[in-house]
């Protein structure tokens, strides 16, 4: 089947790559121009696990076409959109404009029996909104909503793997149309569920808003531990060995980042304000409050650490917002960078990919290798859980950094290796790390 994936930033391109590879025929539609260069120049912008070669091979077998020519849509059948719905500003929802512009550049090219399918992550309603446009420009073709769950690092195996599928439908056409785009994750076993366009929306909105609760819950329970003399990483562990909790997104830290978790939970909130739920919209704004609360923690004793130091200096190792992407979005990493250049702390940041070039932020003093970030550092931050950091050897760094003090905000490293080697380590809520 001709299938076109309208928007190829992280989430279509991987869409579009993968499911190229299971034998379908793509054509990707993406405004930028200078984004579909690199594309066909094989110089991607994203730093995805496995994507680069699966774009090189559909490219070179033909099975993908990339361009920023909307009519090559033209003969698909089956049309994802793909494009991002951001924040209209901070706790003001979400930006449908862009699914609504792409929805008016792909009409032109549809034709009776088409099927157009959202993926974006939504507020319920948007797909309704959506079908009403649709209808008015091509009466003929039909809209779903098929929501991805993918997670950034594991994306291509997440798209190729999913744990089920979930196809907001209004007829069993289009249901069946989804049926042969996603035929050879069917044939594993994959699990498929077909609800209503609102269900869809809301289940994949519902899914990161509980994520987020899960971390910031633990995040909690994890201050609670430190203010009892209690282990707040065996808490966590045993706590998602329940397995009606589940370990996942139960790793207490820094807190989340990223272009989901932190948007969507806020969208929730906006969403559950607009319809009059207010205790669902003080549930979800307290959520995204106890997750930037971690970073005014770590700021403060941090500063504490350094105050009466001449021209102290923080290393933190990590920018990007969790380990195997280099997606700044929302990042803690970045955040708490500024937050300590903010209290008059010289900050340096070492990532594996993030780069000053990847345009994090031009204020950024960022370094190429982590023992550069630690030369002369009062205080060495883990910010992002890179296996890099587990090979560091602290026994050499003793001698780059100024004071041999490090805080491990994402629990990675080996805490009996850096105290055997003359480090003061600290985990994220060590009791001594109790600021009140
Ligand atoms: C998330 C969802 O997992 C995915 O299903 C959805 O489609 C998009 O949003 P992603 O943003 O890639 O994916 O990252 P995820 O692995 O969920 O982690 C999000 C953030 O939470 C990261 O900053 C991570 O460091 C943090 N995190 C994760 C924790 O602090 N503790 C945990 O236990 C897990």
């Amino acid at each position: 089947m001709r299938i076109s994936v309208i928007g190829l930033g992280r989430l279509g391109l991987v869409h579009a790559a993968a499911l190229a590879s299971l034998g379908h025929t793509f054509v990707g539609v993406e405004m930028d121009t200078e984004r579909v260069r690199k594309i066909h120049d094989g110089t991607l912008e994203m730093h995805e696990p496995g994507l680069a070669d699966l774009v090189r091979t559909a490219l070179t077998d033909g099975t993908l076409d990339v361009t920023s020519e909307p009519s090559a849509s033209l003969g698909a059948r089956a049309h994802f959109l793909t494009v991002g719905t951001p924040e209209l500003a901070p706790n003001e929802g979400f930006d449908a404009s862009y699914l609504e512009n792409a929805l008016r550049t792909l009409a032109p090219s549809l034709q009776p029996g088409d099927l157009v399918i959202g993926k974006s992550t939504v507020p319920p309603g948007t797909a309704a909104a959506l079908t009403a446009q649709l209808h008015r420009e091509s009466p003929d073709a039909e809209l779903a909503w098929n929501p991805e769950f993918l997670a950034e690092g594991t994306a291509v195996r997440d798209t190729l793997a999913p744990q089920r599928l979930i196809y907001g439908v209004s007829s069993p056409e289009a249901a069946r149309l989804l049926d042969e785009v996603y035929a050879p994750i069917l044939d594993t076993g994959t699990q498929r569920v077909i609800t209503d366009l609102a269900t869809a929306e809301l289940v994949k909105l519902a899914t990161n808003a509980f994520l987020a609760t899960k971390i910031s819950f633990i995040n909690t329970i994890a201050r609670l531990a430190a203010t009892s003399g209690a282990d707040a990483l065996q808490t966590a562990q045993l706590l998602g060995a329940d397995p009606r909790i589940g370990a996942s997104h139960l790793h207490p830290g820094l807190g989340y980042g990223g272009g989901c978790l932190p948007k969507d939970t806020r969208g929730l909130a906006y969403f559950a304000q607009q319809a009059g739920v207010m205790e669902a919209a003080q549930f979800f704004a307290q959520v995204d409050a106890v997750n930037t609360a971690q970073r005014q923690h770590i700021t403060e004793w941090v500063t504490a650490q350094c105050r009466g130091r001449q021209e102290p200096q923080v290393a933190i190792l990590g920018a990007s917002f969790k380990a195997d992407t280099d997606d700044t979005r929302e990042s803690p990493s970045i955040a708490l960078a500024h937050a300590l250049m903010n209290a008059g702390l010289r900050v340096r940041i070492a990532d594996p990919v993030v780069t000053a070039s990847c345009g994090a932020d031009s204020r950024l003093e960022f370094v190429r290798t982590a023992e550069e970030a630690m030369r002369e550092a009062d205080v060495t931050l883990v910010a992002t859980a890179w296996p890099d950091y587990q090979r560091l050897d602290p026994e050499e760094l003793l001698s780059v950094v100024r004071c041999p003090l490090i805080v491990d905000t994402r629990n990675c490293l080996d805490p009996a290796r850096w105290r055997n080697a003359g480090w003061e380590y600290h985990a994220m809520f060590d009791p001594v790390m109790r600021l009140r």
